[in-house]
């Protein structure tokens, strides 16, 4: 009887083994440990064995049902386990409608950058870049605005705490700067943009932001005149906007250009009638430009006699603004994915 009690055991935990669910475990149960199981009925036929052998039979039976019951508990708690994973236990069905994975998309500026850089890299300009916390020399004195120049007024400046700087420190207002610090490294010929982020200490309204965006670019030769600064920024306005667009240039005044001129093309909200967005002129304007100053070349040791210039500088935002007709541009930075998904 004693191996028939072994091998009963043996068996039981072959099969214990075997179990992969809850509902076999249970079976298993019924046939090892339940009322009308072999192990069970041996323990209740003992009072027909001799009272020598009953004590053995007995103890090693009662033995091998106590680790049998043990070992059910741990399977038991292993297989609740598993079934509470996701996946586990449920069925597949193949036939259903995969759920979308909602993506992710760029930004209205980061297109506009990327569409401004695609032309004029296209154009053979490269591309440069600068730190958004500059030094006043770069913002102002290099571009031909020594201190108390009337024109710094024009850039509404956020100081960097001076308390903590020996010079000058502050949130870059324009991507100018870029200019001058691509031509002290640079040997002309130079044709660079450098797109990067903007900062003024200004009120916002529909078409000022405190914060946005701006394309510097910048072209030193021999010979480069006007004719090559207009034909470049047309080019740019009929790639960007298409033939029924109109652009055009007006006097305009920046310290670093002589002559310096406006880029505007005609606004998308009113075709030029007037209107809020583009204060009553029809126009709105998108870059400034002009040659640039023989002082600010001579400060990058470049000789203006030999060597002339042209740069411009574009604000980022009303690009989409323009192709898409926004007429605010708060929106781009008030995180409303409503705005940005149409994008
Ligand atoms: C400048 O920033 C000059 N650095 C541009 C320049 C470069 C002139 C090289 C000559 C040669 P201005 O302040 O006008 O200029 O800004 C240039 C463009 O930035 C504007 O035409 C406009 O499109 C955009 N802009 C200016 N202020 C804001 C603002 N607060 N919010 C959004 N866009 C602005």
């Amino acid at each position: 009887m004693l191996d028939q009690i072994e091998d009963l055991g043996s068996k039981a935990r072959e099969e214990l083994n075997a179990v992969l669910s809850l509902d076999d475990l249970e079976a298993w149960r019924v046939r090892y440990l339940g009322r009308k199981s072999s192990l069970v009925d041996i323990l209740r036929s003992l009072s027909k064995i001799p009272i020598e052998e009953r004590k053995q039979v007995g103890g090693r039976a009662n033995a091998i049902k106590r680790s049998l019951e043990e070992q059910y508990e741990v399977k038991k708690s292993d297989l609740e386990n598993q079934t509470a994973q996701p996946g586990q236990g449920q069925v597949l069905d193949i036939t259903l409608p995969g759920k979308k994975i909602p993506l992710g998309r760029l930004h209205p500026t980061t297109q506009a950058f990327n569409e401004i850089c695609d032309i004029f890299v296209s154009m053979g300009f490269k591309i440069a870049e600068g730190p958004e916390v500059e030094w006043e020399y770069y913002n102002f004195d290099a571009l031909n605005m020594p201190a108390e120049h009337p024109a710094r007024d024009q850039f509404a400046t956020l100081w960097v705490d001076p308390e903590h700087c020996s010079e000058g420190v502050l949130l870059r207002t324009h991507t100018s700067p870029v200019q001058i610090r691509v031509m002290e490294k640079t040997a002309p010929p130079v044709r660079i943009i450098a797109p990067g982020r903007v900062y003024r200490y200004e009120a916002t309204d529909a078409t000022h932001e405190w914060m946005f965006h701006q394309v510097e670019g910048l072209a030193v030769d021999k010979n480069i005149t006007m004719a090559d600064l207009k034909g470049t920024l047309f080019e740019f306005a009929r790639r960007l906007f298409g033939h029924d667009r109109k652009a055009r240039f007006r006097c305009d005044y920046f310290p670093f250009v002589e002559p310096g001129v406006e880029l505007a093309i005609d606004c998308f909200a009113c075709n030029g009638k007037g209107c809020r967005i583009c204060k009553g002129s029809g126009w709105i304007e998108i870059l400034g430009a002009g040659m640039v100053q023989p002082e600010v070349l001579r400060r990058c040791n470049i000789d203006p006699d030999v060597y002339s210039g042209f740069a411009f500088g574009m604000g980022v935002e009303r690009i989409p603004m323009l192709r898409y007709g926004i007429d605010d541009i708060r929106y781009f930075y008030s995180n409303d994915l409503r705005f940005l998904t149409q994008f």
